[in-house]
């Protein structure tokens, strides 16, 4: 077998031995970081899937996050994201989405009914429009007018869950606490469920191009008419090419008031890594709050242009998902307290 020094000695090329190697050590770390595709929560591992199947084919970023978002947007058991998703007060399920690019292009759709892929007609909203964010009975006239198809998105579950809440009618934001997949929470929603999670996903394509995509339901049972930060950009959702890309899971409240995303990724422009800018902005969610919130919680996932990723929560008991070529695993995030 032809050994390496040999064949550097055949080349000629002995005195370049330790630059060569060093040249050698980049590239492993170029190819093992590249593609990459994190998802928020433990759910985020059937998202990555999706995503992985686009990345592994040398597919974008972009499409990558729009197929990862859409598989929890079809799961009529994920009651925070689309189909199943809890519906508002007046018993109405409206989503939240966004999806953003490297070059800083970004679509979005706020209080969408009836439609189930919210992430795919923000998509649209950015390739064929000239505007970011449409809304309600827009968002919708636009999306039927893509061939989008119109249904019915409160399921029986979700209904049930709904009526009730209806007994009580008492509307309180619950942390989310996740350990081991199995989530449990005192306190809870009917049947203890939880009653917010988004999903953030964020990918860089093996072209180093980086993409993100939020989508949710949103808070259940909330005013209707609410937004939360999933479609407001800098809030739930941030990308820029050059420097990372972030996204925000939790009380959007919390996250629109501190510009949580793109604070994330402002951070990381300054040089922190992933998961100390996440827990910088979680920070300055914290800060706000004079005796530490037991009832909130905040959490970011980001993804840095060269592929590292981190996150960090505001409690315990976030977890997120990563998908590289050496394989799938969750990661627990660190959290505040
Ligand atoms: N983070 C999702 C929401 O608050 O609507």
């Amino acid at each position: 077998m032809l050994l390496r020094r040999d064949l550097l000695r055949m080349l000629g090329l002995s005195a370049a031995l330790p630059s060569l190697a060093a040249a050698a050590r980049a590239v492993d770390v170029a190819e093992t970081r590249r593609p990459v595709v994190i998802s928020t929560w433990t759910f985020g591992e059937a998202a990555n899937a999706a995503a992985w199947d686009v990345l592994a084919d040398g597919g974008a970023a972009l499409d990558a996050v729009e197929a990862g978002a859409r598989v929890p947007e079809a799961d009529p058991d994920n009651h925070s994201v689309g189909l199943g998703g809890y519906p508002d007060r007046d018993g109405r399920v409206t989503l939240d989405a966004s999806i953003m690019d490297h070059a800083g292009n970004l679509g979005a759709v706020a209080c969408l009914e009836d439609v189930v892929h919210a992430v795919s007609v923000a998509r649209r909203v950015m390739e064929k429009t000239p505007h970011v964010l449409l809304v309600g009975e827009g968002a919708l006239g636009f999306a039927l007018a893509e061939g989008f198809p119109r249904q019915n998105l409160l399921t029986p579950a979700a209904e049930h869950a709904w009526r009730e809440w209806l007994q009580t009618a008492r509307y309180a934001p619950q942390p989310n606490i996740e350990r081991s997949n199995r989530y449990s929470l005192p306190d809870a929603l009917p049947g203890g469920e939880r009653n917010h999670d988004t999903i953030g996903i964020l990918a860089l394509d093996r072209g180093g191009h980086l993409a993100g995509a939020c989508t949710t339901s949103g808070m259940a049972f909330k005013l209707h008419g609410r937004v939360g930060d999933s479609p407001i950009s800098g809030a739930g959702l941030f990308v820029d090419g050059e420097v990372g890309a972030a996204s925000a899971t939790g009380v959007g409240e919390e996250c629109l008031r501190v510009c949580g995303s793109h604070t994330v990724v402002e951070l990381m422009r300054q040089g922190r890594s992933p998961e100390q800018a996440c827990r910088e902005a979680v920070e300055r969610i914290a800060r706000r709050h004079r005796t530490p919130r037991k009832d909130l919680q905040m959490a970011f996932v980001a993804l840095s242009a060269d592929g590292r990723h981190g996150g960090y929560s505001l409690q315990p008991g976030f977890a997120y998902a990563v998908r590289t070529s050496a394989g799938t695993r969750q990661v627990e995030a660190p959290s505040l307290t």
